[in-house]
């Protein structure tokens, strides 16, 4: 594990300082970024795709084992169209550029979402990659694409509701780890820590049962403008953080 430096450049030490297992991010603010600038959104998607790469291995230099980031919304395909066909040949072109260098540094990539929407060279990309790179076991790098928090829950009820209808299981037998093992990426642990760029204080439909209590922690800086010394800022705010899961803490 290793020590987190912050932006001031204090060492602090992890025997200290529990490190979060999980990091989920709603990357957000790339059209803000893009417009400030007076270019065209997509721009901005692709300054949020540099950052995403610098992000990535940071965080598995920072010793974290699960990176959770919002890709694309089950709500983003209200977007104009060129933005979302925009989107769908970054993800492709990202996927094909990223996969041999996440192979060589040890990174296992899933993508959770509901994949039949998406276009079929993306599927086949994301399938490829998750195939590639499953016997990797430094850090989990999951992308959340055509994924919305409560279409995962309603996923979860549907499988479970054909096990009732099929006899496999009884409605009694239903808990919340029951639940939990219908999800997309059953095995991935709750995130500790949830971080949203650009300031927005909300969840956005992301990780919604995952998330029952992480930690929050919004910037006002944009996606494209997010650094390893804002990730480390993070990890040093969850450091201070008491985290109580509902009991009391003397
Ligand atoms: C939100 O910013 C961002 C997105 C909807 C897309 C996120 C995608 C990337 C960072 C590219 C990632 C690449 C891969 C491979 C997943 P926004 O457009 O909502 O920004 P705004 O709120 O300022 O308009």
């Amino acid at each position: 594990m290793s020590a987190y430096t912050t932006p001031s450049g204090d060492r602090l030490d992890p025997s200290s300082t529990p490190a979060p297992r999980h990091v989920a991010i709603i990357m957000d603010g790339n059209g803000r970024w893009a417009r400030a600038r007076g270019k065209d959104r997509l721009e901005g998607h692709w300054a949020g795709y540099r950052t995403l790469k610098r992000i990535v291995y940071a965080a598995d230099e920072l010793g974290i084992e699960y990176l959770t980031v919002y890709g694309f919304s089950s709500e983003n395909w209200k977007r104009p169209d060129i933005e979302v066909s925009g989107l769908m040949r970054l993800m492709l072109s990202a996927m094909r550029a990223e996969i041999e260098e996440l192979i060589a540094n040890g990174i296992r990539v899933r993508v959770i979402g509901r994949l039949d929407g998406l276009p079929q060279d993306l599927r086949d990309e994301f399938q490829a990659a998750m195939v590639r790179t499953a016997p990797n076991g430094r850090m989990t790098f999951t992308l959340a694409i055509n994924y919305g928090g409560r279409h995962e829950i309603v996923d979860a009820v549907r499988s479970l509701a054909l096990s009732v209808a099929d006899g496999s299981l009884a409605p009694s037998e239903i808990e919340e780890t029951t639940i939990q093992e219908r999800l997309y990426a059953p095995e991935t642990p709750d995130p500790d820590l949830l971080i949203r760029t650009a300031g927005e204080m909300r969840l956005s439909n992301y990780l919604l049962w995952q998330s029952a209590y992480a930690e929050l922690w919004v910037t006002p800086t944009l996606w494209p403008d997010f650094s390893r010394e804002d990730l480390s800022e993070a990890l040093a705010e969850f450091g201070r953080r008491t985290r109580r899961f509902g009991a009391v803490v003397e």
